[in-house]
C-alpha cells in the first residue's frame, strides 16, 4: 500500500492533498497540531517548530512502522508580519524551524525508508524566488525550500525517489486570510493579481502537489501554480 505522509493537514491546501490521497487509496498520515476532520485521514499532534518534534516524530515512524513506498509532503508553515530591519532572532529561529528545519528532520527519518517511486513534494510559495516587504522570514524559509529541494534531487541520484517543490500563489485559506487581516477589500485587490482575476482554490494547489507526487519525470523541479501573476 502506498503511504503520503504529510505535514498540516487540517486544514487549508494540506487538507485537500491528504482527502485526495484518501480518495486514491493511499495510507494518509498527518502531522500537525490539531486533527484533520476526515474518516481516511490518521492524525498525530506534533509541534514541529518545538524542540522534542524530531524524537517525537521518529518514535511515530517506528510504532506505525512506515515504510517502502512513501510519499512525503511538506506542507506545514507559518507566515508572519516581520521585516528584515527588526526582527527579534527567536521569532526568526520559530517560523525556520517550521518551515526549514521540519522538513530537513522528517526527511532524515524517511529517507532510509522509502523505496523505488516514493517522492518527496516541498510545498514553497511564489516568495520561494521573489521577495515582498514586510515576510521576512517567510521569504527566507521558502527560498531555502529551493535549495533543499535541489540538494534533495542531487543527492538522491539512482534510488528512484524524485522531488518537486509545488509554489502556489494566492490561495484561498486561512493563511492567506489571516495575514490580510480579514480585510474583503484585500482579498479582493489580490485576486486582480492574477490573470484569472481570481485566488486560487486550495483543490487547484493539491491537484499539483498530487500530480507532481505522481509523476517522478518532475525531477528537482520549481512549480509556479498561481494562475499567470499579473506583472505591474
Ligand atoms: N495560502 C496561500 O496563499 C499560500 C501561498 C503560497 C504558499 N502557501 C503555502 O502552502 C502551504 C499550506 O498553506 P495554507 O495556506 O494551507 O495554510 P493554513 O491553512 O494556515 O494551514 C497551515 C497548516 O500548517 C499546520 N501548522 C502550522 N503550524 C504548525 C506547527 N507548529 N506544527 C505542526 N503543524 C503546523 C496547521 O495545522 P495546526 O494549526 O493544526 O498545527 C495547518 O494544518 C504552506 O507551506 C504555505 O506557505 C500558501
Amino acid at each position: 500500500m502506498k503511504t503520503l505522509i504529510i505535514t498540516g493537514a487540517s486544514k487549508g491546501i494540506g487538507f485537500q492533498v491528504a482527502k485526495m490521497a484518501a480518495e486514491k487509496s493511499y495510507r494518509v498520515i498527518n502531522i500537525s497540531r490539531s486533527d484533520a476532520a476526515h474518516a481516511s485521514i490518521e492524525n498525530h499532534n506534533i509541534d514541529l517548530a518545538a524542540p522534542d518534534a524530531a524524537d517525537k516524530f521518529a518514535l511515530l515512524v517506528e510504532e506505525l512502522q512506515i515504510d517502502g513506498h512513501i510519499t512525503l509532503v511538506h506542507n506545514a508553515a507559518e507566515l508572519k508580519s516581520d521585516s528584515a530591519a527588526n526582527t527579534a532572532t527567536a521569532d526568526f529561529r520559530h517560523t525556520l524551524e517550521l518551515n526549514v528545519v521540519a522538513p530537513h528532520i522528517l526527511n532524515q527519518i524517511l529517507i532510509p525508508k522509502m523505496t523505488q517511486g516514493s517522492g518527496i513534494i516541498y510545498v514553497g510559495s511564489t516568495l520561494s524566488e521573489k521577495a515582498v516587504a514586510n515576510t521576512y522570514s517567510y521569504v527566507v524559509s521558502k527560498h531555502a525550500l529551493i535549495g533543499m529541494m535541489r540538494s534533495t534531487c542531487q543527492d538522491l541520484a539512482n534510488t528512484g525517489i524524485h522531488t518537486a517543490c509545488v509554489c502556489p500563489g494566492f490561495t484561498d485559506t486561512e493563511m492567506l486570510r489571516a495575514h490580510v487581516g480579514e480585510d474583503a477589500e484585500i482579498i479582493e485587490s489580490l485576486s486582480t493579481l492574477s490573470t484569472f482575476g481570481r485566488l486560487v482554490t486550495p483543490e487547484e494547489i493539491a491537484n499539483t502537489i498530487v500530480f507532481a507526487a505522481e509523476n517522478p519525470v518532475i525531477n528537482g523541479a520549481v512549480i509556479h501554480a498561481n494562475l499567470g501573476q499579473v506583472e505591474r
